[in-house]
């Protein structure tokens, strides 16, 4: 069975490959999976598709184009109450789009007023890529100057990731001076205190401070018809007039307990989960602005989003190092492991860990070092550790249509959750979001949502979320402790693991390929991009340096 991953098609076996494969719908052309495999098995071009070939891949996802839609409000709104369910990040972006379609959207979290509580990664690390941060820009007009007013820096995304020491290139090159796309540097809960103000500017976005408890249907099931909330004092309230009820519930996913409460006949198969052992670490250190100055962090360093991120090159000992200059003069330095059982917990474990990345390719910059001895010498830092569990994706998509009732969608973390290592949390939640407005849009004249405004979306959606799924949960597969989903085994994607080290290789020394790569990292290409057959015969034929 060939299945997708970073837009390499791989043969894997196993019977839930199957099962997804057969469902699973590329957007791509048949003819382009056929050349392909034709060119990965034999290195056949067919000269005269090359051309269509090249141009289909390299095409902007469809996000992208969606994205001059966003912020964009409707002729007439819809009747009727949205109820957002949850409100960090995805129930803000959900909250914000909604107000643009319909006459109330009311957000109920428990800790709306006082957020975190149930974030179990609130204190990590974050950044955001250019996707969220172009997303958010369009929603909110004041979007930098909010951000800046809380203390964030908006720096183009030259990110300073190195594969075992050597650097992964910014595609500057294809941007005119200060033209790079922009990301943001913002410590988790400062940023979430910037959209919370956004949200509450945004018109006709009321908050309710309340744990969601249960839906109601309708007679025929075919709509949520109510949804009851406990309110901060322990009263309940049921909310009627529901036009559509968003799950942004993060990875608590209530919208799939909820469902099947209220009766609706899901097949618990569509929650597919892998436990990926992975542990991380994040550091804070507070330091003085006079400390922070003499850091011998280089100048160039100092304005980009992260100072330093660092990923070994073997997989078995996958564990991750990254240094960032935050807001509020913290400095943040994170690690994530997946093989060796231990992380740093104290302040004098830290250079000894660190001593560990020597070896690889290319030795840590000696400031890094420095750098960490000078933070651990003169201020005791905060520990943050984490532990993920299950990583799981809620594949709405693969239920008969009209299973769900017409007005339920996800966004976020309720729909997937991914391992974080990419940072594609944020960005993964405005891209449904995006999928969602787009669709709103693409009903101008109803006054309710069609029958299969649930199937839709998440047909809509099901594309770009197989293939982060995918490529996060193949990689995995790769570390020593990861345990992968039913019916898969450690060796499922093992090809796209050894071509995701040639493409690497080949992106540190090609422009164009570490272009495509840099471009769907940030969420602003389709992984599609690097099945270009310019990109894809230079990863062939590039030895992997690892
Ligand atoms: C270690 C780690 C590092 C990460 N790093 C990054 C990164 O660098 N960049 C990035 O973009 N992403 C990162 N992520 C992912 C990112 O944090 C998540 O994708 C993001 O928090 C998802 O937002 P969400 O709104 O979907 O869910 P959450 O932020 O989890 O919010 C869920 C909300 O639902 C509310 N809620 C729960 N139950 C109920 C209920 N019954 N009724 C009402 N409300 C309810 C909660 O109070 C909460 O406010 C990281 C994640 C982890 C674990
Ligand atoms: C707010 O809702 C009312 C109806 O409830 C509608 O008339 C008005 O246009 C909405 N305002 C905005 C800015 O969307
Ligand atoms: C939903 O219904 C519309 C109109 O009837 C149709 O065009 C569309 O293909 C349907 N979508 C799905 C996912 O079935
Ligand atoms: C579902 O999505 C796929 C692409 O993801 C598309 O080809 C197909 O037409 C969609 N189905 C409907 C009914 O819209």
């Amino acid at each position: 069975m060939w299945t997708r991953r970073l837009g390499i098609w791989e043969f894997t076996t196993g019977p839930r490959n199957i099962r997804v494969c057969k469902r699973d719908n590329p957007t791509m052309a048949p003819g382009v999976e056929t050349l392909t495999l034709a060119a990965c098995a034999g290195g056949v071009v067919l000269a005269g598709a090359g051309f269509l070939w090249q141009k289909a891949c390299k095409k902007p996802p469809i996000w992208v184009s969606q994205l001059d839609q966003l912020g964009q409000p409707r002729d007439k709104l819809l009747p009727g109450t949205v109820v957002v369910c949850g409100g960090s990040v995805a129930g803000i972006v959900a909250a914000r789009i909604c107000a643009d379609h319909f006459e109330n959207v009311l957000v109920v979290d428990p800790d709306i007023e006082n957020p975190g509580n149930r974030i179990l990664q609130w204190n990590a690390a974050h950044l955001y890529l250019c996707l969220f941060v172009t997303g958010a820009r369009r929603l909110w007009k004041t979007f930098d100057d909010v951000v800046k007013n809380v203390g964030g820096r908006i720096l183009p995304a030259d990110l300073q990731i190195h594969y075992s020491g050597v650097e992964l290139p910014t595609p500057h090159k294809d941007y005119a001076a200060g033209d790079l796309p922009d990301t943001l540097l913002l410590r988790r809960p400062s940023l979430q205190k910037a959209l919370y103000s956004l949200l509450r500017g945004s018109p006709n976005v009321s908050v309710l401070p309340g744990t969601v408890r249960s839906f109601q249907p309708s007679s025929d099931r075919s709509v949520v018809e109510s949804v009851t909330v406990r309110k901060s004092d322990g009263s309940k309230e049921n909310l009627n007039d529901v036009a559509l009820v968003v799950d942004c519930t993060g990875r608590l996913q209530g919208g799939f307990k909820w469902l099947k409460s209220a009766g609706y006949n899901i097949d618990d198969k569509i929650k597919c989960s892998y436990d990926p052992n992975l542990r991380y670490m994040t550091c804070a250190f507070s330091v003085s602005p006079e400390l922070e100055a003499r850091l011998p962090i280089p100048a160039a360093q100092r304005s980009t989003p992260i100072a330093y991120v660092y990923v070994p090159h073997d997989d078995t000992q996958s564990c991750f190092l990254g240094l960032s200059m935050n807001d509020g003069n913290v400095i943040q330095i994170l690690f994530g492991d997946t093989g060796m059982g231990y992380l740093p917990q104290a302040s004098n474990e830290l250079l000894p860990f660190i001593e560990r990345f020597r070896g690889q390719k290319k030795p840590l910059p000696p400031w890094l070092t420095d750098t960490v001895q000078m933070l651990v010498d003169e201020v005791e830092p905060e520990f943050y550790p984490i532990n993920l569990n299950m990583l799981t994706f809620m594949q709405y998509h693969l239920l008969r249509p009209r299973t769900l009732p017409s007005n339920f969608v996800a966004i976020g973390d309720a729909f997937l959750f991914l391992n974080p290592v990419h940072g594609q949390g944020f960005a993964k939640a405005m891209l449904n979001g995006i999928t969602l407005n787009a669709l709103l849009h693409s009903l101008p004249h109803s006054s309710q949502l069609p029958a299969n405004f649930s199937t839709q979306y998440f047909n809509d959606s099901a594309d770009p979320m197989n293939a982060l799924w995918d490529a996060t949960r193949l990689h995995d597969y790769g570390s020593t402790n990861c345990v992968p989903m039913p019916g898969e085994t450690k060796e499922t994607g093992w090809v796209s693991r050894w071509l995701g080290e040639k493409l690497i290789s080949s992106s540190t020394r090609d422009d164009e390929v570490a272009s495509a790569l840099w471009h769907v990292r940030q969420m602003l290409a389709s992984e599609k991009t690097l099945l270009a057959p310019t990109i894809l015969w230079k990863v062939l034929l590039t030895p992997s340096m690892f």
